[in-house]
């Protein structure tokens, strides 16, 4: 891949003539969030020198084990976004009610998941952070000021951090990926207006569950386990890394479907995966580079939220197959 020496920083610069959207506000937020992302990779880098951070420590708000890094990860993000006047608040993952930062000047919310894919903390797999950021209304109550569709972002971002860290952004105009210089200690863009192929050979979902899925997603994957002999007429892959960002990542650089569907066990709950701070961002910038994203039966940028930590079924990727797993759905 040819190298572009352009600084996250130019970007944004050279975006901001062309992008209205793009206030010198909003710049500083997104530069506070790759400066706070780098911070995490710093810790991330310690591994098992850097003590037991994959440690229980607590319980979410989501039930879930908070393990010593989601807690670390957390407080970074926070120490670099939750200041300056142009934040409304921010949500996470980890916090069972918002940030209120300026309530009164703050044009932007933001949302965040600062350790996806905790449990490969253990096993020095690869790991995530996800963004989403949001308008904010003059809605008083700022909770409600939260739940809108995803359709209403004004940028979503992820950073995968694996054997090098690659920063993933989209502001309405396309997806474009940074990398993390180790040298410099700064992103450079690595990837312009990405585009995801139509079609693709390559799946990818937790098949321990597949007694509890729903027909139409047993009804792809049965296809595809079939191979050439079969509907589909050729062979398919499948990966599993269990961190979202890698995944999806995946997904975003060389085609394939991601699904975390419904199923029986998870229904009460809504599905696996967070709407607000996971599916909505992830479905933006694959919906950005061409491929789609929806719950099965809907668009997932068009759900509307009842729940900042509402769940949420997510089946993304490859334009061709994400159209044949939702006519599947429809039949059924
Ligand atoms: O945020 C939840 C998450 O860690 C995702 O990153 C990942 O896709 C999924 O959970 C893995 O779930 P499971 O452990 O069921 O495979």
């Amino acid at each position: 891949m040819k190298l572009f020496k352009t600084t996250f920083a130019e970007f944004l610069q050279f975006e901001a003539l062309k992008n209205q959207t793009l206030k010198e506000d909003l710049s500083e937020l997104i530069l506070n969030i790759a400066d706070s992302c780098k911070g995490i990779r710093k810790i991330l880098s310690q591994g098992y020198l850097g003590g037991d951070l994959g440690a229980v420590v607590d319980i979410n708000v989501q039930e879930e084990d908070q393990k010593k890094l989601d807690v670390i990860s957390n407080s970074i993000i926070l120490e670099y976004c939750a200041k300056g006047s142009s934040v409304k608040a921010l949500a996470s993952e980890e916090m069972e009610k918002p940030v209120v930062v300026a309530p009164r000047s703050g044009k932007y919310l933001m949302l965040f998941d600062p350790l996806d894919g905790s449990s490969n903390i253990d096993i020095n797999g690869p790991v995530g952070t996800i963004i989403s950021i949001l308008p904010s209304s003059s809605c008083g109550d700022i909770e409600q000021d939260f739940l809108q569709p995803g359709s209403n972002q004004i940028a979503a971002i992820y950073v995968l951090y694996g054997p090098s860290t690659n920063l993933v952004l989209t502001l309405g105009n396309g997806t474009y990926e940074f990398t993390l210089s180790p040298v410099e200690d700064e992103f450079f863009l690595t990837g312009s207006k990405l585009e995801i192929p139509a079609d693709t050979s390559e799946f990818d979902i937790n098949s321990s569950n597949y007694r509890f899925w729903e027909k139409p997603v047993r009804r792809y994957i049965e296809e595809c386990l079939e191979g050439k002999d079969g509907a589909r007429g050729r062979d398919f892959n499948m990966r599993w890394v269990g961190a979202m960002v890698c995944d999806v990542h995946r997904v975003l650089s060389r085609g394939g479907t991601f699904m975390y569907p419904m199923d029986e066990k998870l229904r009460t709950k809504g599905g696996r995966l967070r709407l607000m701070y996971e599916a909505n961002p992830m479905s933006f910038i694959i919906e950005q580079a061409g491929g789609l994203a929806s719950t099965g039966y809907q668009r997932i940028l068009e759900v509307q939220p009842t729940n900042l930590h509402q769940r949420i079924p997510v089946i993304l990727g490859s334009k061709n197959e994400i159209e044949l797993i939702n006519s599947y759905h429809i039949d059924y």
